[in-house]
């Protein structure tokens, strides 16, 4: 059963081993910002392109962008980012304690002390309503974190998004946004796409890309940052179909985490509530996973109806309607959008993988990776590294890396040499010795079912990608 143990382990084997650093460490870090190391590029490189597989290469109709980080203002103020993506913040005077109005507030539902503080009624679940924040008395409250009461400021406004600015001069007219999501630089090129190419509705636009938001409460290590990437496709439908689209990407999507290796009791479906619903959002669907830290949001899939081209025709002044050359009749498409974390997922493929046992008597960490995003697919051993057995196992390396990328060690105990590729996720061991020199057989070990079997070394790099197949 994983626990806070398990997130503290996760943390320190991706230190230890290379898979996440803190970002700018030797000057002391910068708050929730990390950096990936060998280990972690590979593996995020690996999910991105399963991602990228599954949402294009396997569609006839869904094409690829890359969009700038950096838009014109006005998207946001299209979008609805410039006046609505806001948090709402409550600061103690006393201890200098900044918190998240919504947090406090869902903090005093579970403890049943929101009662004593209001004023009329508060929807159960509505607190993301700014109108239900001003019924809390927060002079009154007292501050979760020092115990003091009445110093608890009022909930102000905070924007979400990082500004910088274009060009010599820092003012107001050469302000620009780090984009908060990728999905905006998908809409403003809707059109360009759709007359670039010979696609019909329903079609769909795919982006992995970063984003960036200057959260309040980051934290639990990778899970919320400031700086992360998204995997999002925005499917254009006919309104009339939305419905149904979103029900098949739901499922779909939800099908992608468990063919990515991730335990199915540790996966459940939030459909929103009408006060959880986005501005732009007709029904949606978040995919949860059961962290060491609770159950929390790993892809939210909206139907996001027709607000987004409108709102960018209206203030682009560009027609982005769709006509149907059949008919004749022009519409507006609706969007039904599913947008994944990268880091996320990383997080969750390292939390659900992490699993620890005993073999031959030595404690053993495995990380459970599917083969096809572990970063190392196989760790090539020499029993000894004399006689010749450490090169026929470098030339064998050689070999297995036109298949995927391969390690090679050639001294310590084979067990401890199993052992660190089993901490790394690395799915199979080879391991050449002195039988090898007789009939060119190596032992090919599995990570998950140890089990051990000979294997004719010309088969071996045919037989490594034929495992590696994604289906
Ligand atoms: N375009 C829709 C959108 O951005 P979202 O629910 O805000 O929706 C989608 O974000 C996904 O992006 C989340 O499910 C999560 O996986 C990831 N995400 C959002 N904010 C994040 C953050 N601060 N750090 C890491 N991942 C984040």
């Amino acid at each position: 059963m994983a626990s806070q143990n398990t997130m503290d382990k996760v943390v320190s084997l991706c230190k230890r081993r290379g898979f996440v650093y803190q970002s700018s460490e030797i000057y002391g870090g910068l708050a929730s910002i990390w950096d990936y190391g060998p280990l972690g590029v590979a593996l995020k490189n690996n999910i991105a392109n399963y991602w990228w597989r599954e949402m294009t290469q396997l569609h006839e109709n869904i094409v690829g962008i890359d969009a700038s980080i950096l838009m014109h203002p006005q998207v946001w103020k299209a979008s609805g980012h410039v006046d609505g993506f806001v948090d709402p913040l409550v600061d103690c005077k006393n201890c200098k304690a900044r918190f998240k109005a919504q947090d406090l507030i869902r903090q005093w539902q579970t403890k049943r002390k929101l009662g004593a503080l209001m004023e009329g009624e508060i929807r159960e679940g509505g607190e993301g309503d700014l109108q239900e924040l001003v019924k809390v008395r927060w002079a009154e409250a007292t501050c979760p974190t020092c115990g003091t009461t009445g110093n608890l400021t009022s909930p102000r406004l905070f924007n979400l998004m990082l500004k910088t600015f274009l060009g010599p001069v820092e003012e107001s007219a050469a302000v620009v946004y780090l984009r908060p999501e990728t999905a905006q630089g998908i809409y403003v090129n809707y059109l360009n796409v759709l007359n670039t190419s010979r696609l019909k509705l329903p079609f769909g636009i795919a982006q992995i890309g970063k984003a960036f938001r200057n959260e309040i409460t980051p934290g639990n290590f990778i899970f919320r940052t400031r700086e992360f990437e998204q995997m999002e496709m925005q499917f254009f439908v006919r309104p009339e179909e939305a419905t149904e689209w979103l029900t098949k990407w739901r499922d779909k999507r939800f099908d992608y985490y468990r063919k990515l290796g991730i335990r199915a009791e540790k996966l459940r479906l939030h459909q929103h509530t009408p006060q959880e619903l986005a501005h732009y959002a007709a029904d949606a669907y978040d995919i949860e996973y059961e962290f060491p830290f609770g159950w929390q949001e790993i892809e939210g899939i909206h139907n996001r109806t027709d607000f987004d081209l409108k709102r960018h025709s209206e203030f682009s002044g560009k027609d982005l309607s769709y006509m149907n050359e059949e008919t004749k009749d022009r519409f507006t498409p609706y969007i039904v959008e599913t947008s994944s974390g990268l880091n996320r997922t990383l997080l969750t493929c390292l939390v659900d993988g992490y699993y620890e046992d005993t073999q031959d008597g030595e404690p053993r960490t495995v990380l459970r990776l599917a083969p096809a995003i572990a970063p190392v697919k196989a760790g090539v051993f020499s029993l000894v590294k004399k006689d010749g057995l450490a090169e026929i196992a470098d030339q064998l390396a050689n070999d297995l890396r036109k298949v995927g990328t391969v390690f090679t060690d050639h001294s310590g105990s084979i067990g401890r040499r199993y052992r660190r590729m089993d901490e790394i996720g690395t799915p199979w061991g080879v391991t050449v010795d002195y039988q090898t020199k007789e009939d060119q057989t190596v032992t090919l070990r599995d990570r998950d079912s140890l089990e051990q079997l000979r294997v004719h070394m010309a088969e071996l790099p045919a037989l490594l990608a034929t495992k590696l197949a994604v289906n």
